[in-house]
């Protein structure tokens, strides 16, 4: 880095100050490595040495909230040394993809669309283009014609998880428009879309709430049956997989113009509200409720802000806008970690996988990128979110 990111805060927020500061310690601490995906105790340990990768290296679904918190402080405070942190992270994601290290799993959306795209998106760089293009092209592969889903989870003939999509998948979507934007191919967009609609029609169940996971028969496209992996049971309603599904499906309707996605969209963030307790900041599953001993879920919260300001703006209702800041609010106030209390997670207090033990009343890298995201939406709301299309100058080209 050119300079010390620790310089960049001087917002006049003192959330994103602080923000700004942690970030900026992480990226001053891990350089081009990563921390694993949540903290212990408050503290982020290196990500551990996987698939032939060292301690450190470029592994599972989360990496890609590295790149993308210093992208977004970069936007909310204009200081260079964030860009240098994100674009320091380039070559590891080429290298990934070119290696296809890990890569065998719906989450290239996550991973690409917050690293790889915005290089391209802010700097033309075409060496991440075409990054981002593999990685879609790898995505698309995933992809069962007959059922119309992409897989989650395994190999395509694995029998476990053959056929099964998951509600977070809805957020991998928007890889797949960017690469049909960036290269005139709309099979990737066409999948993207019938994926979509297949989730809207077997995730969501007549009360609103949402399956975590659910399998179609890969030979006959016919629809199976939906079950959980990370939330209390089959037939609660995780609280991030609904969070989720708020920002994914808005997403999804916004990229298509398709008003039954945004009816997902709406129908998921109802639910969501109307099981929140009074902070706003959800249990991790949402069949607990006010006065429950269970943990809260504050990245469920953060991603669930993000996506209420989506779906207020595509609805122009008042009422989503106003229960997103009510939930940021209760998040800077009551979860957000201080700069001085040497802990290193934006967001303190979120849950990864409560049935395996995993990240249970910890931070997370994706609380603390949705964190930051929302942060900025509200800062500036005139600001394209990395997983919408780019706005361009009037001769074409991306503004930056
Ligand atoms: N996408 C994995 C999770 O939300 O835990």
């Amino acid at each position: 880095m050119t300079s010390s990111p620790a310089s960049a805060v001087g917002s006049s927020n003192g959330s994103v100050d602080a923000a700004l500061a942690l970030v900026a310690r992480l990226a001053n601490r891990f350089g081009t490595l990563f921390p694993a995906d949540v903290t212990t105790d408050g503290h982020y340990p290196p990500r551990p040495a996987r698939h032939g990768e060292p301690e450190g290296g470029n592994t599972d679904w989360t990496t890609g909230f590295v790149p993308g918190m210093y992208w977004v402080a970069s936007e909310l405070s204009g200081n260079q040394s964030f860009l240098d942190a994100a674009r320091s992270h380039v070559p590891g994601f080429v290298r990934r993809i070119d290696q296809r290290i890990d890569v065998d799993h719906h989450d290239l959306g996550f991973l690409y669309t917050l690293s790889c795209a915005p290089a391209w998106r802010h700097d033309g760089d075409r060496t991440a283009r075409s990054a981002t293009i593999a990685a879609a092209d790898h995505l698309l592969g995933r992809y069962h014609e007959k059922a119309g889903v992409i897989q989650a989870w395994g190999d395509l003939t694995d029998p476990l998880e053959q056929g099964r999509a998951i509600i977070d998948s809805l957020m991998n979507m928007p890889l797949l428009h960017w690469a049909s934007r960036e290269t005139g191919d709309p099979r990737y967009a066409d999948a993207a879309r019938r994926h979509a609609h297949q989730l809207r029609a077997q995730m969501i169940r007549p009360d609103d709430t949402t399956f975590h996971t659910f399998v179609w028969d890969p030979a006959t496209g016919d629809p199976m049956a939906g079950s959980t992996n990370q939330g209390f049971a089959d037939d609660s309603a995780w609280a991030r997989g609904q969070a989720w599904g708020i920002y994914g499906f808005a997403l999804n309707a916004q990229l298509t113009g398709d008003d039954e996605l945004l009816d997902a969209a709406v129908r998921c963030a109802r639910l969501f509200i109307s099981r929140l307790p009074a902070d706003g900041v959800p249990y991790w599953d949402l069949v607990f409720g006010e006065g429950s001993e269970e943990e809260r879920d504050s990245s469920a919260g953060s991603i669930a802000v993000c996506g209420l300001l989506e779906v207020a703006r595509l609805t122009g209702d008042p009422e989503f806008e106003s229960v997103a800041r009510h939930i940021l609010d209760s998040l800077t106030r009551s979860y957000a970690t201080r700069p001085d209390s040497g802990l290193d997670c934006l967001l303190q207090h979120g849950v990864y996988d409560k049935n395996r033990g995993k990240g249970v009343d910890e931070g997370n890298l994706w609380g603390d990128y949705f964190y930051l995201e929302a942060l900025l939406r509200v800062e500036r709301p005139d600001w394209v979110p990395y997983w919408l299309p780019a706005p361009t100058t009037t001769d074409g080209r991306v503004e930056a």
